[in-house]
């Protein structure tokens, strides 16, 4: 009888309306479209694009959010860093989180979470130590992020202090971390040149 009443559950039980997976080739016209939409023509120039540009995100922690028709309507990614140097003088190596994005029209369903939860899970299972990122304290609060951490650490670029925070997903990681935020990711990889025509 239980089981039957499970199964009942189950049928009757609203679908997700989204699912978080990872992104493909596929996505990245989507993707683009969706960030130049949320953020604007502006967000190229910013200090994170530094550190993102003419890289690749870190291996595994590029997500999309999806709906129930496959359809991109959220994104986050992550990407290597040096989050400046240890009181050793030893680089420590992090993630820098961004851009984290949801399609307007999906705004307060609980996505951007989704693609947070999961991408800071993802982080921890493959190791990393701390996640970095410039965006709205109020938001990014609720997962732990705060500029404590970040406060002898400087981006490449202007940025507002009170944005630039930090998670340290293995206690102690950023102590004593200070200098400048550099990208340590893999780089695109370059045309290996012209072939002459015949
Ligand atoms: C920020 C963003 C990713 C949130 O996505 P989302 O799917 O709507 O987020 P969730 O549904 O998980 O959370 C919604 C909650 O976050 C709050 N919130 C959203 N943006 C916020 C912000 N910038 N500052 C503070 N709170 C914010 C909402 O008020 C809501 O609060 P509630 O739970 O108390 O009702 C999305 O609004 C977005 O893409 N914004 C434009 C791009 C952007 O600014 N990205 C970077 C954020 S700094």
């Amino acid at each position: 009888m239980a089981a039957v009443l499970t199964s009942m559950r189950a049928l009757f039980a609203p679908a997700p309306a989204f699912v978080i997976d990872t992104e493909t080739p596929a996505d990245i016209v989507a993707r683009e479209a969706l960030l130049d939409r949320a953020m604007g023509p502006d967000r190229r120039n910013k200090s994170s694009e530094k550190i993102r540009r003419g890289r690749i995100p870190a291996e595994g922690l590029a997500l999309v959010a999806r709906d129930v028709s496959g359809h991109v309507i959220g994104t986050v990614r992550l990407w290597n860093i040096e989050a400046g140097v240890s009181r050793e003088g030893r680089a420590i190596d992090a993630l820098l989180l961004g851009p984290l994005a949801v399609d307007s029209a999906q705004e307060g369903k609980g996505i951007g979470a989704a693609l947070m939860r999961a991408a800071l899970m993802e982080a921890k299972k493959r190791g990393h130590g701390a996640v970095l990122l410039v965006g709205d304290a109020p938001y990014y609060e609720r997962f732990g992020f705060f500029a404590e951490k970040t406060q002898h650490l400087v981006m490449p670029g202007p940025f507002a202090r009170d944005r630039f925070l930090a998670l340290e997903l293995v206690h102690g990681w950023l102590e004593g971390a200070a200098g400048m935020v550099v990208a340590s990711g893999r780089m695109l990889s370059q045309p290996t040149g012209l072939r002459r025509a015949a």
